[in-house]
């Protein structure tokens, strides 16, 4: 999507700020003993109460309103019978559609008191997702988004997943221009036109190369290759020629 009105840019911030405030209520919902069906329910509960509807659900007939991923599950994971135990790293990522706008989030966190390593990985990769936000600017390369990523993720001595790219949304959940890479891409000539609107969401890792999937019986979620803790953050912005506007914030 290509924001040219007022009009448009309101219906985009207001579905952002459903996510976001979806994301967050689900975040501080968790609980040692809960299942991630019980708290994807909370999710669908309130997307329902703001008038949205589940983008996975009506793009892809995805089993859950939100994609629920814990441990060496790094996306796409199937909310269910599995029970949240302290420690776990729980990534959450809300899409969702009202209006006929999209927008799409996702945080990671750490539940209750866990590996320390896990606690510094969150850190680092919402540092991560802002080095990519920081160059956005429109008539820059859509590249320099994922030489940004890249650059911090080397110096801190992380792996980025490689095959799951950040996309343009807006009029659907995967839009134009396509699929976006959130790590360094030479080959990508492409440039952030004015008021384009798409994600990023890198997956840093401690050792992750690629995502795969979990098993031949689960057709969506996804684990890193090889097997490492990974977390993704992921916000919705908009290119204007001062900077990247973020549509995905609860406030
Ligand atoms: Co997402
Ligand atoms: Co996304």
């Amino acid at each position: 999507m290509t924001i040219t009105t007022e009009e448009q840019l309101e219906k985009l911030k207001a579905i952002g700020r459903i996510c976001a405030i979806t994301r967050d209520a689900m975040a501080s919902a968790m609980r040692v003993g809960m299942t991630t069906g019980e708290l994807d329910e909370i999710g669908a509960k309130l997307l329902a109460e703001h008038g949205a509807r589940s983008a996975p659900v009506v793009t892809y007939d995805f089993p859950g309103a939100t994609c629920i991923s814990v441990n060496e599950e790094i996306a796409h994971g199937i909310p269910g019978e599995r029970v949240l135990r302290e420690g776990d790293l729980v990534n959450i990522d809300v899409s969702a559609e009202k209006d006929g706008v999209f927008a799409d989030c996702g945080a990671s966190f750490v539940l209750g008191e866990g590996d320390k390593r896990l606690d510094a990985l969150c850190r680092d990769g919402k540092k991560a997702m802002w080095a990519g936000i920081r160059v956005v600017k429109a008539g820059a390369p859509l590249a320099d988004i994922g030489e940004a990523i890249g650059k911090f993720a080397k110096k801190g001595g992380y792996t980025l997943i490689r095959n799951l790219a950040s996309h343009g949304v807006g009029d659907s959940l995967h839009d134009e221009p396509g699929e976006i890479a959130t790590w360094p891409d030479k080959s990508d000539r492409r440039r952030m036109t004015n008021g384009l609107v798409f994600t990023i969401e890198p997956f840093l890792s401690l050792g992750g190369k690629m995502a795969d999937q979990k098993s031949d019986d689960d057709e969506w979620t996804l684990v890193a290759r090889p097997s490492a803790p990974c977390v993704q953050y992921e916000h919705t912005v908009v290119a204007t020629p001062r900077g990247a506007v973020v549509v995905t914030l609860a406030a």
